[in-house]
């Protein structure tokens, strides 16, 4: 997944561009690039492979003075990171620059006709097919930019959100978008197009969120226009305003997006929490509005990735044990091409902190082709997701910049808690003293996370102890099996220690067989009816040499005398404990992989949102 930016206005481009760069940093970076049309009606394309500040260094002799740009930083999907690879990419007259993110499925077919055309290419990315095939188009029917670019779009295949610059038309950016998440920002007198509302949100606060299917033309110092590229006709222009702070997009004093985020959850999941429990009862607008539905509701059906996955399967026991719905969770990847059975009464639930995670989005396309209401649950307000879906639930985190996700999690097992308890208090599943337990110890999480916050100094002491691992293992039973797949996740992805999750009782059924003094096992064990289970479980873990630690209930004595390290959390109910438990591990896999030196805010390899299949 990549991050595009474009500006038209007054004021000198390359900064604007710069710092939207860097805003959008975690989407991709393992290349950038700048185009600019100086007044001179010259296109200057700097790019370089690896990160912003090292365009930044490249273009430190270059004149960048223009007033109209496009710029890039990339995760690459077709062809290695490199220089002839990075964007933007040009045309055959090197008059037409644009920058891409997605895939192009049929790029190889388009590039073979342009080849047997006269082209030639001097990269190996699909981004070069859609320039090149851009300006042949132009050339061969004497049209507009604009007619060029719809023409174009129009025999591609794949997902896009693109801008584009010609020297021909040196006042104009045209942007558009398929599968590939693009806003754009607009004053009276400048446009700022970028993947999401980062590098928009000090300029102004009033957005279109781009249609898949649409073009924008950005003329300087005019209205913005949006075209239907199947009818080229006019598309209706809806103005929002962002909900978003810069302050939000700050790191606000921490040395890491990651630290910050992990420090925000007790103001978060108040965020998350607040309007929807009243009176004791939890009141969430997507279910009131739906209710009929979900109250003949005869199976719910989870579709996400990563760390959202491991949230589902705390909410697939979420709306057994509470709304007795029966719950099965499929990775987004898997269901898109399992051909599902979808009977009437099934509910799709999509899980997506980004809300444009490529697999979740074709789950969701899938599930509504079937027949299926499909519900969404997601952190980015106008993300691809949340409007594919006929209702859902925002988890209101504030935007989520470190790529390993922590506050999103503890956001989406909250949601999912109260929606389990929205559901039980529908179907009158759930007995009155039960709901209340439960409302009061969501209104009660805040506070938990802040005194659960208190061991960071602990575990950064702890963690030095295990930065020579090369294996770890991450038990948990319950409740918190899924929390010892996300403590794994959190660990693998920022440290790169090889980590995996099982559920404790596993243990006997193989990975038992691994255990040896070089391989740390933690155990997710707070009080819960399944603690006498984990205790023999790490007592076979000791008899066989392997170093544990436990994360347990603040006054636990029984695995305390057993494990080698302990981490205390405070008392929580079972149903609720993983958004307590995970912090911990938050904090294990940060403060290890800050001592192993490596890039928490962006782990090599990854992206924050997988845009792309
Ligand atoms: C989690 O730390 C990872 N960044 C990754 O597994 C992520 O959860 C996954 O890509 C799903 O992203 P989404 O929630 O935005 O759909």
């Amino acid at each position: 997944m990549c991050g595009i930016v474009g500006y038209i206005g007054n004021q000198q481009a390359y900064p604007i561009l710069i710092k939207g760069l860097e805003r959008l940093e975690y989407r991709g970076y393992d290349s950038a690039g700048i185009a600019l049309i100086n007044d001179n009606d010259k296109l200057d394309i700097y790019k370089t492979q690896g990160k912003v500040s090292k365009l930044v260094d490249f273009c430190r002799d270059k004149d960048v003075s223009a007033t109209i740009g496009i710029a890039h930083t990339r995760w690459a999907t077709h062809g290695e990171p490199s220089d002839i690879n990075a964007h933007p990419h040009v045309d055959a007259n090197a008059r037409i620059a644009i920058v891409h993110n997605g895939t192009i499925e049929n790029y190889a077919i388009l590039k073979q006709a342009l080849i047997d055309h006269g082209c030639t290419f001097s990269s190996e990315t699909d981004t070069e097919v859609l320039a090149q095939l851009i300006g042949y188009i132009k050339a061969t029917n004497h049209c507009s930019l604009q007619d060029a670019v719809i023409e174009a779009l129009n025999q591609v295949v794949g997902a896009y959100a693109i801008a584009v610059i010609d020297i021909d038309c040196p006042d104009t950016i045209i942007a558009a978008r398929k599968s590939s998440p693009l806003v754009i920002g607009i004053n009276p007198d400048e446009t700022i197009i970028a993947s999401d509302a980062g590098p928009i949100v000090e300029h102004t606060s009033k957005v279109v969120y781009l249609n898949d299917g649409e073009i924008a033309v950005a003329r300087r110092n005019q209205p913005l226009q949006l075209i239907d590229i199947s009818t080229a006709k006019p598309a209706k222009i809806d103005i929002k305003t962002l909900q978003l702070s810069l302050a939000q997009l700050e790191k606000g004093g921490y040395p890491h997006f990651m630290l910050k985020e992990i420090f925000e959850q007790p103001s978060t999941i108040h965020d998350c929490i607040r309007g929807r429990i009243v009176n004791g009862r939890v009141e969430l607008s997507g279910v009131n509005l739906n209710a009929d539905v979900f109250k003949n509701a005869r199976r719910v059906i989870f579709v996400a990735c990563g760390t959202s996955w491991h949230a589902c399967l705390i909410g697939k026991r979420l709306l057994q044990e509470l709304a007795r719905i029966e719950a099965q969770v499929e990775y987004a990847s898997e269901f898109r091409y399992s051909n599902p059975v979808i009977a009437p009464g099934d509910i799709v639930i999509a899980v997506s902190q980004s809300g444009e995670t490529a697999d979740t989005l074709a789950a969701i396309q899938l599930a509504k082709e079937r027949g299926a209401f499909v519900y969404g649950i997601c952190n980015v307000v106008g993300s691809s997701i949340a409007r594919a879906t006929q209702s859902g639930t925002y988890i209101h985190v504030g935007p989520e910049i470190g790529v390993a996700s922590t506050k999103a999690f503890t956001g989406q097992v909250t949601v999912l808690a109260m929606l389990a308890l929205a559901l039980g208090q529908l179907r009158a599943t759930i007995d009155e003293t039960h709901a209340k337990k439960m409302t009061e110890a969501i209104v009660a999480l805040p506070k938990l996370i802040e005194d659960t916050l208190r061991i960071n100094d602990d575990v950064e002491r702890l963690s030095s102890t295990f930065t020579y691992a090369h294996n770890f293992l991450y038990l948990g039973r319950g409740y918190n099996y899924p929390t010892a797949l996300e403590g794994a996740l959190k660990l693998k992805e920022i440290s790169y220690i090889h980590a995996e999750g099982y559920p404790a009782a596993e243990m006997k059924h193989g990975p038992i067989a691994l255990i040896d003094r070089e391989m740390p096992t933690v155990f997710v064990a707070p009080a819960d009816e399944t603690l006498q289970k984990i205790v023999s479980n790490i007592q076979q873990v000791k008899a066989r040499g392997g170093s544990v630690i436990a994360i347990v209930t603040r006054g636990d004595e029984t695995v305390s005398e057993l494990a080698d390290y302990t981490i205390e959390i405070p008392r929580i109910v079972e149903e609720l404990s993983p958004v307590i438990a995970s912090i911990p591990l938050q904090l294990l896999a940060y403060h290890v992989a800050i001592k192993k030196g490596c890039d928490v805010d962006m782990p090599r390899n990854l992206a924050k949102s997988v845009t792309v299949e």
